[in-house]
């Protein structure tokens, strides 16, 4: 074991030769130590980690999984994996985060940085146990400390590198389903956004936009002219995002697989040659993403969409899924065959349907191809978790190279931590069950923590049919996720907001209209968390010390200002929330509507009817908000309204950039400084505007106040006075000059 140390607060303890994963961005210095801080470390075929826990310790991260914020009782496995069935009993979804904070009589951050099979084992075997399995005595072991769970992110953060940031549009509503199969069917929804007056920036293409699943094709005959109808829909106000799969089609004549054999683009089996799997199309080879060339290849290609105006792409089917190989559809026919007399027996039939349902995404198919990583092959089952990474990292510079300086929306399906420098994720193919609802609230702080800010689960649920009840509360959710995307599969029930009653349709209108409203708020509190190495979402343990908030697991932090109880069951008109700390309570029905209330701090009953949306503004913070519009670029904030909640002082730092390049990163973005402080009846109100030369008026509601007469003194400005007869709270504005 070789220990490195990177800076004061992070170690990594190297065994072996691990394999260069990319997901860490610093490097350190070696130091002279042999022990590791924390674990009891064993290593025979499988390296074990152990960490004995205190009762009261909680164990927060492990981005993509199942179950909830705090991950302790379960076991959960890194090991990208295609499962649409989402319960509790998976260990593996679409995703491999390998970093955790334990916190309690101990603090401290793990991330494992392995690409192939990692088990975490937080006391499911043994309840007190941290147990990390990791099927490999080659890796990384990073241990980070810090005096709190913000600190030991920041600092993980810091390791990994900055999140991606997609376009400013992409905050906006976005449509999906699979799939609007023409030209015609898409045109439609458009026009329905359109009818209906909902705002909507997206719409998607899944895999029939393409020629019999081919990637980098259009189908002529559903999508004539794909290039004229990509300019109508953005005339309309709609961009158009197609889906990439991993897999190729092997079909002679086709360009891609035809220079990917020529070049050795593709992964290999043991005898040299491409390997064949099946997806989609049928047959097809997996691009070697491994392969800096590879993926140079691969990116580029996206070109052919790029030149047709299409500005963001998902990432499809790249843990990668497999249907099927021959090896294994083979032993399951013939195993059919020789069944076919036999009467079987409980136990000879459930092995039959076993082989059958053991074809897709099978161990030994992951074990039997490679690829070639400078020179030497390298099994795919030990770097399996790379790959969906790789694939989209292939894109995002690919993007670099086509558009320099230009964001391109891209979010992939499979991801290791690395991946979130390039891309955002969602979660896969959720179902349309009130349970994944809270499992969507649960997977963002988890997320968020080990870098993907942003991402977002499929709102209304995938698989399944939705009722309108159970879209609409998902819908008043994810008006808080970066990425708000309604998808749902085929053959189940439309789940458009305008699919249902008209009531229904109008609650959903009137959410989306408020998360096109507070798009200031969410897009300056996601920049400046990926500018300052913060999450976006932050359970409540991150900001309170009580134990209530420690163990809340359905309520969250969004950005510095607000908390949201979102509702996550059928049939309630409310539910128990825990307030940390006097908060103000918005109910959002209609965002033009202002009725706050201050809810004092405890355990309360909040009746929240179909309608409403309750948003609490915490204290001594302010919630910044615009006005909605058809999309993102047609929204207009000369006058913003900000809503403050102050006890006694507040400070707010309103973030925004030109929405399309990467120049904040020179520095190029703007802020305006907020400060109220309340004294004596009046508010001194301090503003400095740091290069914002869009906002031209700020409009402020600012609670609580008691007195009769109030002021509101503008500084930096020759004073402004605003006095008011009594009223519970105070409306002053104050304009750039
Ligand atoms: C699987 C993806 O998870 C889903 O979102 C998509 O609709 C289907 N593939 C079809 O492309």
């Amino acid at each position: 074991m070789r220990v490195y140390k990177i800076d004061d607060y992070v170690l990594k303890y190297r065994i072996g030769h691990p394999f260069e994963t990319e997901a860490v961005i610093r490097d350190g210095e070696e130091i002279e130590k042999n022990t590791m801080d924390y674990f009891k470390i064993s290593q025979a075929t499988k390296l074990r980690l152990i960490y004995k826990m205190n009762t009261d310790d909680i164990v927060l991260g492990l981005g993509e999984n199942q179950r909830g914020i705090n991950k302790r009782g379960g076991i959960y496995e890194s090991y990208c994996t295609d499962d649409p069935n989402h319960t509790p009993d998976k260990k593996s979804l679409y995703g491999a985060h390998n970093f955790l904070i334990v916190d309690g009589a101990e603090t401290f951050g793990v991330f494992i940085d392995y690409p192939g099979r990692v088990t975490f084992d937080v006391g499911f075997t043994h309840k007190d146990y941290l147990e990390i399995i990791v099927d490999d005595n080659n890796l990384d072991i990073y241990i980070i400390n810090g005096n709190n769970l913000k600190e030991i992110v920041k600092s993980f953060l810091k390791l990994v590198g900055q999140c991606y940031v997609p376009p400013k549009w992409a905050f906006g509503y976005q449509q999906c389903r699979w799939s609007y199969e023409d030209a015609a069917e898409v045109e439609n929804i458009a026009d329905s956004f359109i009818k209906n007056d909902i705002p909507c920036d997206a719409i998607y293409l899944d895999i029939d936009y393409m020629e019999d699943f081919k990637d980098f094709t259009i189908s002529h005959e559903r999508f004539p002219n794909f290039k004229a109808f990509v300019e109508k829909m953005k005339k309309k106000g709609f961009r158009l995002i197609p889906i990439i799969d991993a897999g190729v089609k092997i079909e002679k004549g086709y360009d891609v697989y035809e220079e990917g054999v020529a070049n050795d683009f593709f992964c290999v089996d043991q005898d040299g040659k491409p390997f064949v799997g099946a997806v989609w199309p049928g047959r097809v080879h997996f691009p070697d993403f491994l392969n800096p060339e590879a993926r140079k290849w691969f990116g580029l290609k996206y070109k052919t969409l790029l030149d047709c105006g299409i500005e963001g792409f998902w990432n499809d089917m790249n843990e990668p899924a497999i249907f099927y190989t021959d090896r294994g559809l083979n032993k399951a026919i013939k195993k059919a065959k020789k069944s076919e007399d036999e009467n079987l027996n409980i136990y000879s039939f459930f092995e039959l349907k076993d082989t059958f349902i053991k074809i897709s995404n099978n161990l030994e198919d992951y074990k039997s191809f490679y690829h070639k990583v400078k020179g030497e092959l390298v099994n795919h089952d030990k770097v399996h978790n790379l790959y969906g990474y790789n694939m989209t990292r292939a894109a995002a510079e690919g993007f670099e190279e086509i558009k320099p300086n230009k964001r391109v929306l891209i979010f992939s399906r499979s991801s290791y931590i690395g991946m979130h420098r390039y891309s955002g994720i969602w979660t896969g193919d959720n179902h349309s069950w009130w349970d994944h609802i809270l499992l969507n609230i649960k997977m963002m702080p988890s997320l968020n923590m080990c870098g993907f800010l942003y991402s977002g689960a499929d709102t209304g649920g995938f698989n399944g049919d939705a009722n309108a009840e159970l879209v609409t509360r998902w819908t008043q959710f994810s008006i808080f996720t970066p990425l708000f995307r309604n998808h749902s599969a085929m053959g189940t029930r439309n789940q458009e907001p305008f699919a249902f009653d008209e009531e229904s349709k109008e609650i959903m209108k009137r959410a989306i209209e408020l998360r096109y409203a507070i798009i200031p708020y969410i897009y300056s509190e996601y920049m400046k968390a990926v500018i300052n190495w913060e999450v976006y979402f932050a359970p409540l343990v991150f900001e309170y010390d009580d134990e209530m908030s420690r163990k809340t697991e359905d309520q969250l932090l969004v950005g510095d200002s607000i908390m949201i109880s979102p509702i996550y069951q059928e049939n309630v008109t409310g539910r128990y929330v825990w307030v940390p700390e006097d908060m103000l309570l918005w109910k959002v029905k209609k965002y033009s509507d202002r009725e706050y209330e201050i809810v004092k701090k405890g355990h309360r009953y909040l009746n929240v009817e179909i309608k409403e949306i309750p948003v609490f503004i915490r204290k001594n913070k302010m919630l910044i908000l615009g006005k909605h519009a058809k999309n993102v670029e047609s929204i207009d904030n000369r006058q913003l309204d900000i809503i403050a909640f102050i006890e006694d002082k507040t400070s707010y730092i309103y973030y925004d950039d030109d929405g399309k390049t990467y120049d904040f990163k020179k520095g190029k973005y703007s802020e305006i400084a907020i400060e109220i402080e309340k004294a004596d009846g009046e508010f001194k109100i301090n503003i400095d505007n740091r290069g914002n030369e869009k906002v031209q008026r700020l409009n402020f509601d600012i609670c609580p106040f008691a007195k009769a007469l109030i002021r509101a003194i503008f500084l930096k400005e020759k004073e402004k006075l605003y006095e008011k007869e009594k009223q519970w709270n105070f409306n002053a504005y104050y304009i750039f000059t």
